[in-house]
């Protein structure tokens, strides 16, 4: 079977070269027989004719990655502050992570879930015991996650909850960021992600968030079946809701028989400087979301945890996918876990915090209006000005070696790999000072 794989790739490039990069595992792009050397604009030109714009990236061709560093094309070398969205929380190709993936990419990748393999049950057993949930249902990105959370909440409303047929709502906050799927935007918020997308899903309701009233209010109809929240709003800014809120959420949730979902995609995994980002006020949500750093930034990997009682609400042939639950994903999962752990990034995340914002703190008010974030998911924002904004404080960043991205206008988030160490930190503070009063 490998010699056939083999003979594959190598039908038509039989380059004596070609072939040692094959076999020896050099560098992917000269395996594939592509040009390897080329420019950051030709890598902006060549994506720009024939890929769909549907991003607007800051203007960096990476072609490298380690621990909290990139590299782009010419060879420069750049702290990484945005890590894929917090993906990367355990740092660019984690020697443990790329093992795990290595050692199972020759062995067995995908078989499907028509039949069953020997790693799924291993995973599924070490993530619910790690997070204390019944059950896990292990999909790939993170809109995934969301979508089996509404399609499981749905399911509870009905077989469980006995809201009438097709009557079930879910309640979202407004600012929510959970993918870009049909549902996803249907709950959202922000014109950039609906405009022009309709006609929307039906049975979401919106509150805004980090406001118990108002939620207080919207679960008193008897037909709201969930509410989905991020414990701190990712992609609305780093917006972090006030000491007691998660608090009061579970509290009126088990007040009027709602699930209460926690979309950790982006806050969990250590991130904010906890396992998961309730851990803060001790909650136990009725459904957790992961995604992300699930993978270490490897491969997309989700997964949705909850107990029996809602799990087993859906039934075979009910939800699925291809790939979710693939050899490759649950062991490079396991690993991605296990480093988180063994390295104790929920620990480095929170003290390291505090030592970013603290810095970020010093900085002049009338630039930096704002910091805010818990462990090392941190925003600041901006004042904007005629001379500067988010996006060129990014692009002067990244030309002082340093890379993040504007959330909206004016907020730059602020988020490393969680393996960066203190005199790290203090450099890539340095750099941001340095940059912002260069202004
Ligand atoms: C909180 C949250 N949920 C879900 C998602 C969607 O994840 P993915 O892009 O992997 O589909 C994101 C992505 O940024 C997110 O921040």
């Amino acid at each position: 079977m490998q010699g056939m794989l083999t003979r594959l790739i190598l039908v038509g490039r039989a380059t004596p070269s070609l072939s040692r990069a094959v076999h020896s595992g050099t560098r992917s792009a000269s395996s594939l027989g592509l040009k390897t050397k080329v420019t950051s604009e030709e890598v902006y030109a060549r994506e720009d004719r024939y890929g769909a714009h549907n991003y607007h990236p800051l203007p960096v061709a990476l072609e490298r990655g380690e621990g909290i560093y990139v590299w782009d094309v010419e060879g420069r070398r750049y702290y990484d502050f945005l890590s894929a969205y917090s993906a990367v929380n355990q740092g660019h190709c984690h020697p443990k992570i790329i093992a795990a993936l290595n050692a199972q990419a020759s062995k067995l990748t995908l078989t499907s879930r028509a039949f069953y393999h020997d790693i799924l049950g291993v995973y599924e057993e070490y993530i619910t015991k790690l997070f204390g949930y019944d059950k896990v249902l292990p999909m790939n990105t993170g809109v995934e996650a969301g979508e089996t959370a509404c399609k499981l909440a749905r399911k509870w409303a009905y077989n469980v909850k006995g809201i009438p047929k097709y009557q079930a709502k879910i309640v979202f906050a407004e600012g929510n960021f959970w993918g870009r799927t049909m549902a996803a935007i249907s709950s959202s918020t922000d014109p950039s992600s609906y405009e022009g997308f309709g006609p929307f899903m039906p049975g979401f309701e919106l509150v805004p968030y980090n406001d118990i009233p108002a939620l207080e209010k919207a679960l008193q109809d008897p037909n709201v079946a969930a509410f989905m929240v991020e414990p701190i709003q990712g992609e609305a800014g780093v917006v972090v809701p006030d000491q007691g809120y998660l608090t009061k959420v579970r509290e009126l949730c088990t007040k009027h028989n709602v699930l209460f979902m926690a979309d950790e995609v982006q806050t969990g995994l250590a991130r904010t400087g906890r396992m998961l980002a309730v851990d803060y006020e001790a909650v136990r949500p009725d459904v957790v979301l992961l995604g992300k750093a699930l993978s270490g930034g490897v491969y997309p990997v989700s997964a949705v945890l909850c107990d029996d009682e809602v799990m087993l609400t859906i039934k075979p042939g009910e939800h699925g996918s291809t790939y979710g639950g693939n050899p490759l994903a649950c062991c490079v999962a396991i690993a991605a876990l296990q480093v988180l752990e063994e390295e104790k990034l929920a620990e480095n995340a929170e003290k390291m915090g505090h030592i970013l914002r603290a810095e970020l703190n010093k900085l002049p008010k009338d630039v930096v209006t704002t910091v805010r974030g818990k462990g090392l998911l941190n925003a600041v924002v901006i004042k904007e000005t005629k001379e500067y904004d988010a996006w060129r404080v990014c692009l002067r960043l990244r030309d002082n070696g340093l890379l993040a991205k504007p959330t909206h206008g004016d907020i730059i988030r602020l988020a490393p790999p969680l393996i960066i160490n203190e005199d790290e930190v203090r450099e890539c503070v340095d750099i941001i000072q340095r940059t912002i009063l260069s202004f």
